[in-house]
């Protein structure tokens, strides 16, 4: 049983390092399937085009050589996350295809996995997307606006004592690639970021502990995070911009954050789960804040979170949240003729089970549960305007007016 999991879990691991190592190829398969397109073009059609969108010209051909730039800044990018990974990166696949040999049989890779879907890949967009959020001087804005009033409620109802004789303990659930667990890390608290995606935690793990050898503040890493977008675009070159990572240097600053130069502040990141890893009765009554970021609504049953959240708390410890209720796991619509939940679930049978756990509860029913759970809500806010790795170049973006509250365990009634 124990060896199916870790098998499972191997073979996951192998298709999100798979995934990473394909970006490239997927990338130019985009662009061929833009030239297919051009090329069915009726003549008349295609007469009245740009020149840089007629096939055989030189302002094509630029086009063409400007984007692939863009793929191989960004493969290269990935590439670094999988050899600070320790894992074959591209051009290593690369060499296998091509009838090249890699003595180290730890360096094989599945030649024949040559193929990502749709889902996988918007998943190496959403991490490309998400460095931008949280280690690029572009993100600033977006986190001034989501982290920001966390950070600063946190230091209200958790403040540090200046000798740091007690470190009070949080734990950021659904950390995405980092960023506010650092940077509450580097306040002086101690903390934990938890995440269970493999695609969001490779990068973080690069980002946070590649020390400065392959990309740091001063020799950043460029990427164009919004390079396979072809939608609501103003400009043929707003989707080639790049965008340097990181901004700051994660090691220097925790360095220099620590109290006692030889102690590094405490900072771990927990892979899987959230329900999984923190129901465990090892972790009840062991943390003295939960930060969620845009996170309860990313859970499939935010009733089971937030009971899970109450019971890992110490007595007063805090959940200091800010988010939307976009509800990630929110189910496709039934239909007049589904009969039962079976012939509804049966419709959608390649679906995730999640999609039919989740309950798409609004802001007041929310609070009521807290309450019931035994939370006391001591402040809230709403009408926060945040974006989510917003492309502000971009003809669409989304607008989110998020509710923010800390609620504090108290006993149940
Ligand atoms: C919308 S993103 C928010 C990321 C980050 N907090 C931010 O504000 O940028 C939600 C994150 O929660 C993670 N996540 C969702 N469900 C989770 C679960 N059950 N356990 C751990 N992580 C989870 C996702 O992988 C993703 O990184």
């Amino acid at each position: 049983m124990v060896k199916d999991n870790d098998d499972e879990e191997s073979r996951h691991f192998e298709s999100v390092c798979a995934s990473y190592r394909q970006y490239s190829n997927f990338a130019t398969s985009q662009w061929t399937n833009h030239e297919y397109r051009l090329q069915e073009l009726s003549e008349s059609h295609r007469n009245l085009l740009p020149a840089g969108l007629r096939i055989d010209t030189p302002e094509y051909s630029k086009r063409y050589k400007d984007y692939k730039e863009a793929v191989i800044r960004n493969q290269f990018f990935l590439d670094c996350i999988l050899r600070h990974a320790g894992q074959p990166h591209s051009q290593q696949q690369q060499q296998q295809l091509d009838g090249g040999y890699i003595t180290d049989d730890s360096q094989k890779v599945d030649a024949t996995t040559n193929t990502v879907t749709d889902d996988q890949m918007s998943k190496i967009s959403s991490v490309l997307k998400s460095l931008v959020r949280d280690w690029s001087a572009d993100g600033k804005i977006e986190r001034d606006t989501a982290y920001e009033p966390i950070k600063t409620l946190i230091k209200k109802y958790l403040p540090l004592n200046s000798a740091r004789t007690t470190i009070p303990k949080i734990l950021v659930p659904g950390s995405g690639v980092g960023r506010l667990a650092f940077d509450l890390t580097s306040l002086g608290y101690s903390v934990q970021g938890n995440d269970f995606s493999l695609y969001m935690l490779l990068a973080s793990d690069f980002i946070l502990n590649n020390g400065g050898s392959i990309c740091s503040h001063e020799r950043p890493l460029s990427i164009c995070p919004w390079l396979l977008e072809s939608r609501n675009v103003h400009k043929t070159t707003d989707p080639l911009r790049t965008i340097q990572i990181p901004d700051v240097d994660p090691m220097i600053i925790l360095a220099s954050s620590s109290v006692d130069e030889m102690i590094m502040p405490d900072f771990s990141m927990a892979a899987g789960d959230f329900v999984s890893i923190y129901s465990n009765s090892s972790e009840a009554g062991q943390w003295d804040c939960v930060a969620s970021c845009f996170f309860l609504d990313a859970c499939p049953n935010i009733v089971e979170t937030l009971q899970v959240i109450y019971n890992m708390l110490k007595p007063e410890g805090l959940l200091v949240n800010l988010g939307p209720l976009l509800y990630h796991w929110s189910g496709p619509p039934t239909r007049p003729d589904d009969n039962s939940m079976q012939e509804y679930r049966q419709r959608y049978d390649q679906l995730d089970d999640r999609y039919f756990t989740s309950i798409d509860l609004c802001y007041d029913d929310i609070k009521e549960i807290l309450t019931n759970i035994g939370f006391q809500i001591l402040e809230e806010y709403s009408g926060i305007e945040c974006h989510y790795t917003a492309d502000k170049l971009s003809m669409m973006n989304t607008n989110y007016q998020c509710v923010s509250f800390v609620a504090q365990k108290h006993s149940k009634k």
